[in-house]
């Protein structure tokens, strides 16, 4: 499998870190503007290949899309992270043209290519995304619940006082401080339900760290997290290449489903070789369905200020 990460930066250079030691990609090529950075970042990554023991080969490209050509996947990650006080909405303005160039590029070079979406606010990305460059739906994917949904385990693991690996549990909706739905209903410890382990009023404050769990480390890292934006990308890319029919919450593009449409927001989704191959309709609550009411509300307007 060949897959293209767009944007050098650290996301960008965690996502090649995280899929190149997973050895399953047979090449990954970076791509930046800044002349000579993604060859640097690719050289540099490549010097841990007989240490870290995989073989995939990994080269950088300044803005030579030529390099992506026949790419399986493709990953957006470009553009500008937010600084601490900003929301991710803020990023449009600059963000939007950015994201459009790169998409148009990208299915110039690579017409069957999958896309992912990291780039803020990135519901709003991946709806361009689908509108600029007329690829199925199935082929444009928003990550976000994905790594939502790790922040939500950590969280939670840390309330109940047991390891990640015990709990079980999602966020769906917007990728965004106010809109993420983080589903304390449904969340397990190996099967059981968490209310068995935590007071509602403690679950409530674990779904609001996660809420705001990028906005948490901006503020401490004075720019937006890397590490797990990149890993959470590497599974997706991973389920995608092995086709692993796994289940994630990604934005996905609905027509009609949760009652939505012309929308890319964050809903379970079947994860195959062929991209984001089916929307798994679960039954919310009363609640819940006006949350993500709420919340795709939100990115609706947040997507009118795009010139698509
Ligand atoms: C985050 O939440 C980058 O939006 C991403 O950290």
């Amino acid at each position: 499998m060949k897959v293209t990460i767009v944007g050098a930066g650290a996301v960008g250079a965690s996502c090649a870190e995280y899929i190149a030691i997973q050895n399953f990609a047979s090449e990954v090529v970076i791509v930046d503007i800044k002349e000579n950075f993604a060859e640097g970042k690719a050289m540099d990554l490549m010097q841990t290949s007989s240490l870290l023991k995989f073989d995939t080969k990994i080269i950088g490209s300044t803005n030579d899309y030529a390099k992506t050509a026949g790419s399986d996947v493709a990953v957006i990650t470009s553009g500008i992270p937010r600084k601490p006080g900003m929301t991710r909405e803020e990023l449009i303005g600059i963000n939007a043209g950015i994201v459009k160039s790169v998409s148009e590029n990208l299915v110039k070079h690579s017409p069957n290519v999958i896309i992912i979406v990291v780039s803020n606010p990135m519901d709003t990305m991946t709806y361009l995304a689908h509108k600029v460059t007329g690829l199925s739906k199935n082929r444009i994917i928003g990550m976000g619940g994905a790594l939502d949904s790790a922040r939500f385990k950590f969280r939670l693991a840390e309330a109940v006082e047991c390891p990640q690996s015990d709990v079980n549990c999602m966020v769906i909706g917007g990728h965004s401080d106010t809109g993420m739905l983080p589903l304390t209903r449904l969340a397990t410890r190996n099967s059981v339900n968490v209310s068995q382990f935590l007071s509602e009023e403690r679950l409530e404050e674990v779904a609001k760290a996660t809420m705001v769990g990028g906005a948490t480390l901006t503020s401490m890292l004075g720019t937006s997290a890397w590490y797990a934006p990149g890993a959470a990308v590497s599974v997706m890319v991973h389920a995608i290449a092995t086709d692993a029919k796994k289940m994630f919450p990604c934005s996905a593009f609905l027509d009609g489903e949760y009652g939505l449409s012309d929308i890319s927001i964050g809903v379970p989704c079947i994860i195959g070789k062929e991209g984001l191959e089916k929307i798994v309709e679960i039954e919310l609550s009363e609640a819940e369905r006006n949350k993500l009411s709420e919340s795709a509300a939100a990115v609706s307007k947040t997507n009118t200020l795009l010139e698509v």
